[in-house]
């Protein structure tokens, strides 16, 4: 089957035919329909995030099951799925309180299945498959619990991006955050992730929501989400100027969507006394935020990361898709360019020059 695949660092992707052995005992293997392009995808092409190479990236997407390997009882073939890069063990101590989006198994086993091995490679050259997903190929072996069933008049590509971005962002602002209604808001970086926490912020009541980018295009695009004021740091001191817009208090929560110190400090710097400040950004391996640990106890502010929007995905992806169903989530709009599998390195090109709407493979 066509995958892109990933052998070095600062490469393109290598789009080229590679194998794929059947599911073993509770995986199954689905054809990809389509896949989002996400900036953790493009950390581990810059080798700003490690995983082991070769690779077959790509871990936001929608899928149709075609074969279930022994055992399988959640899904089966002819099923339509969103696929999911933290499928759960159900067995482990984060499966069973509640926080499967930190399975400790899934923690363990990586880019590999969850035996250890993978089922792509390229004669003798084993490939892993980034968040055991691999949707930048035709097909995938995926953990049964990897591909969660949704009904089959869903379109595919607003499904891809409950994959990962959609559940990523609210959750982060719904989960994550716990955000009361009337609170205020800012949100750093509008790209899938940014947007998503906006749109959440917004269903969630909040009564301002401050998008920060510094790319207008995507500060533009960030009102349709529900953005209330824009701040572009390339104009102004973002923190003075999220004062002004809060009453001289900061915040209540700020976010941070792009991945770097810079910007974590941004955030924390921009919460009022007492806010929250949620991580969603991946910054490159090794970088080091500076806190203000007197600020820190002083104003009692709370920093926390947020992996997955610290959503339960088999259930969560359900509440997104229903909330987007009722149309309180847009994911209609969300949904930008859409790419053949063969132009995936344009696709990247245009995440870095920040192209608003995300980015999809849609043919394979
Ligand atoms: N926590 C998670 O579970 C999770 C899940 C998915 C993605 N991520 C991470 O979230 C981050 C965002 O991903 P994405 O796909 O939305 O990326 P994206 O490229 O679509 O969006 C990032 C945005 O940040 C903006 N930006 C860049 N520098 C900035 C600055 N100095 N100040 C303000 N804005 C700036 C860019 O213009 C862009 O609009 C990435 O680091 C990604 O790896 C985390
Ligand atoms: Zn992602
Ligand atoms: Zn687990």
């Amino acid at each position: 089957m066509k995958a892109a695949v990933l052998y070095e660092v600062n490469r393109p992707l290598a789009v080229e035919e590679i194998e794929l052995d059947p599911p073993k005992a509770g995986e199954v293997r689905v054809r990809i329909a389509a896949a989002g392009i996400c900036r953790s995808d493009l950390h581990f092409m810059k080798g700003e995030a490690k995983l082991k190479l070769p690779s077959v990236l790509g871990h936001e997407g929608s899928a149709i099951v075609e074969e279930a390997g022994p055992g399988v009882s959640s899904v089966k073939p002819g099923d339509h799925g969103i696929l999911c890069f933290v499928p759960n063990c159900g067995r482990c101590r984060f499966c069973l309180t509640g926080r499967s989006n930190l399975c400790d198994a899934h923690a363990r086993t990586g880019a590999n299945l969850f035996d250890g091995t993978t089922r792509l490679h390229k004669g003798a050259q084993r490939i892993s498959h980034m968040g055991k997903v691999a949707c930048f190929a035709q097909q995938a072996v995926v953990p049964e619990t990897g591909c969660i069933p949704i009904p089959a008049d869903v379109p595919m590509p607003q499904a891809a991006l409950i994959g990962c971005c959609v559940t990523t962002g609210v959750g982060a602002a719904m989960f994550s955050a716990d955000l009361r209604p009337g609170s205020t808001a800012a949100v750093v970086g509008c790209g899938g992730v940014g947007l998503n926490i906006i749109q959440g912020a917004k269903l969630l009541g909040a009564s301002k929501i401050i998008a920060v980018d510094i790319n207008e295009a995507r500060l533009e695009f960030a009102r349709k989400f529900g953005a209330t004021d824009f701040v572009n740091p390339k104009d102004q001191d973002p923190v003075a100027r999220i004062r002004e817009l809060t009453d001289g208090q900061g915040a209540d929560y700020t976010f941070e969507a792009f991945g770097s110190a810079e910007t974590a400090e941004l955030a924390y710097t921009a919460a009022r006394k007492g806010g929250t400040v949620v991580i969603a950004g991946i910054a490159p391996v090794g970088d080091r935020a500076a806190v203000d640990l007197v600020n820190l106890v002083r104003d009692e502010k709370t920093l926390k990361g947020t992996y997955y929007g610290s959503a339960r995905p088999t259930v969560d992806m359900h509440t997104m898709l229903d909330l987007y169903l009722r149309g309180k989530l847009d994911l209609d709009d969300l949904v930008g360019r859409q790419y053949r599998l063969e132009d995936i390195n344009e696709a990247f090109a245009d995440l870095e020059r920040g192209y608003p709407g995300r980015g999809l493979i849609t043919a394979f």
